[in-house]
């Protein structure tokens, strides 16, 4: 296991990506991951019978790639940055819809225009350094989506980035103001309970939404700002048990930004 950092980490580690799975993330999949058929419009897909092609951009260990693949019938083509991470998907999390592919600057010249009905990319932009690179990948996503297809991106809730304690994480210093941008620490916790503190960036709402809209998602933009009652029949039930879930019952930690193409 690494040393506790409060670097930026490098998921081009291979001791870093799969430090990555160690980390406790029931509050990603409570109210995060869940509520990604409903953004994308994935039920739609499971009721109709019809295949859909699906992006994941930033898809890391495939974790969430093939809890996805298991709740609709689309066909998944999954791409990071990181070798170590692609080569942990293909060995922990394979599916016969999911093509796993790496890319070392997350453009995907192996996607024709228009090729996929809807993307996602989840806790992928607090990893990127500059704005200007957000711009180019959205826009490179926006690229490979069909007109009328969905981008949900998955992002820590801006709002809450000043040392709010939410099960299992906490963004920010209390009291600290960040700019759009500037690195910050991020306490973890992994599943064995002991913490570590890694560097993201800041990005705020408007960073997403001026790099949507001008990256090509010219649609209208939806928002979710899931707290623990929205998660009630959308979540795994067993999630609830868990934790005790304070901070979440009035603060949502995570919102989901889905635009149209
Ligand atoms: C915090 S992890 C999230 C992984 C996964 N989406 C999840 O929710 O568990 C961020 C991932 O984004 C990847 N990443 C960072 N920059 C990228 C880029 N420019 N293109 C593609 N992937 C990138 C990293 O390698 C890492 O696997």
């Amino acid at each position: 296991m690494p040393a506790e950092t409060t670097e930026i980490i490098s998921y081009q580690q291979p001791d870093t990506a799969d430090d990555y799975r160690r980390w406790d993330d029931s509050a990603s999949w409570l109210l995060g991951y869940a509520f990604l058929p409903l953004a994308l419009g994935l039920d739609l897909d499971l009721a109709d019978g019809t295949t859909s092609r699906l992006l994941d951009l930033g898809c890391g260990p495939g974790e969430v790639t093939r809890w996805l693949a298991g709740r609709c019938t689309a066909r998944i083509t999954a791409v990071d940055s990181s070798a170590a991470m692609i080569d942990l998907a293909r060995a922990e999390a394979p599916h016969p819809r999911i093509d796993y592919r790496h890319s070392d600057d997350g453009l995907l010249p192996f996607l024709a225009d228009g090729s996929m009905d809807a993307a996602m990319a989840c806790f992928l932009f607090t990893c990127v350094d500059e704005e200007s690179t957000i711009r180019e990948l959205i826009a490179e996503v926006a690229r490979v989506v069909r007109p009328g297809g969905r981008f949900t991106i998955l992002v820590p809730n801006p709002d809450h980035a000043f040392g709010a304690e939410f099960e299992g994480f906490r963004r920010g210093d209390a009291g600290a103001a960040y700019e759009a941008g500037e690195l910050m620490p991020v306490h973890v916790r992994r599943v064995d309970d002991s913490w570590t503190t890694i560097l993201n960036r800041y990005w705020t709402r408007e960073t997403y939404r001026t790099a949507l809209a001008e990256g090509g998602f010219a649609g209208p933009v939806r928002e979710l700002a899931p707290v623990l009652a929205d998660a009630v029949g959308v979540a795994d039930a067993e999630l609830f048990g868990d934790r005790a879930w304070a901070q979440e019952r009035t603060a949502a930690p995570f919102l989901l930004i889905t635009a149209v193409r």
